[in-house]
């Protein structure tokens, strides 16, 4: 079972140790797991032109097809604005629209503002949706006081959440195989 995780920040790390978390939960559940993390500060995904896949560098092409080989994709963002970030926005811009069918995608979000928990329902699952992936009922934001001043998770609470995403991702995965 291969598992990707994105992480959509460019600035701090809270989202990239949460998708972390996530696949290091995963692999927990089911042995057999291979996870990448793929941190979009790490490589060059160009701006979206509206030209097919092989125009653009081998990162973009790259990270195009690992997300459309994955059985799993966690997808991780800071709230920005009251949205996800433009750069998670722009690589969920290069995927095809039956890129994520019959795959499982994970939400996890953190942001400073509590009212903000609900942004991913509302600008990051339609968008999964629409790419046919199969969005489980746990989707995770964290407040940024949940990490301390060295982006460690503090608040037990929010590992528990982690790991109930991770069960759940893996037992959809499985249902869909059957
Ligand atoms: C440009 C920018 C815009 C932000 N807008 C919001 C926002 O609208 N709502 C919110 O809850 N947090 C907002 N934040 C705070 C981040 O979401 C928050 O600090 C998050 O935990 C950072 O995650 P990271 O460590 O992965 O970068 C914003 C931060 C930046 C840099």
């Amino acid at each position: 079972m291969k598992i990707v995780g994105v992480s959509g920040a460019l600035a701090g790390w809270k989202t990239n140790v949460m998708v972390h978390h996530v696949l290091e939960a995963t692999k927990q559940i089911n042995s057999n797991a291979v996870t990448e993390l793929i941190d979009l500060r790490d490589v060059e995904v160009e701006f979206v032109r509206g030209e097919p896949l092989a125009f653009y560098n081998e990162d973009t092409f790259q990270v195009v097809n690992k997300i459309i080989e994955a059985d799993i994709i966690i997808f991780g963002t800071p709230i920005y604005q009251a949205s996800i970030t433009g750069a998670l926005k722009n690589l969920l811009d290069h995927l095809p629209v039956n890129a994520l069918k019959q795959k499982v995608t994970g939400i996890v979000t953190t942001g400073s503002v509590d009212k903000h928990f609900l942004v991913s329902e509302y600008h990051l699952k339609p968008v999964l949706s629409y790419l046919k992936g199969l969005v489980p009922t746990i989707s995770i934001f964290a407040h940024s006081e949940s990490f301390n001043d060295v982006n460690e998770i503090v608040d037990q609470a929010l590992i528990e959440r982690i790991h109930a995403l991770a069960a759940e991702v893996t037992q959809l995965q499985a249902g869909l195989n059957k």
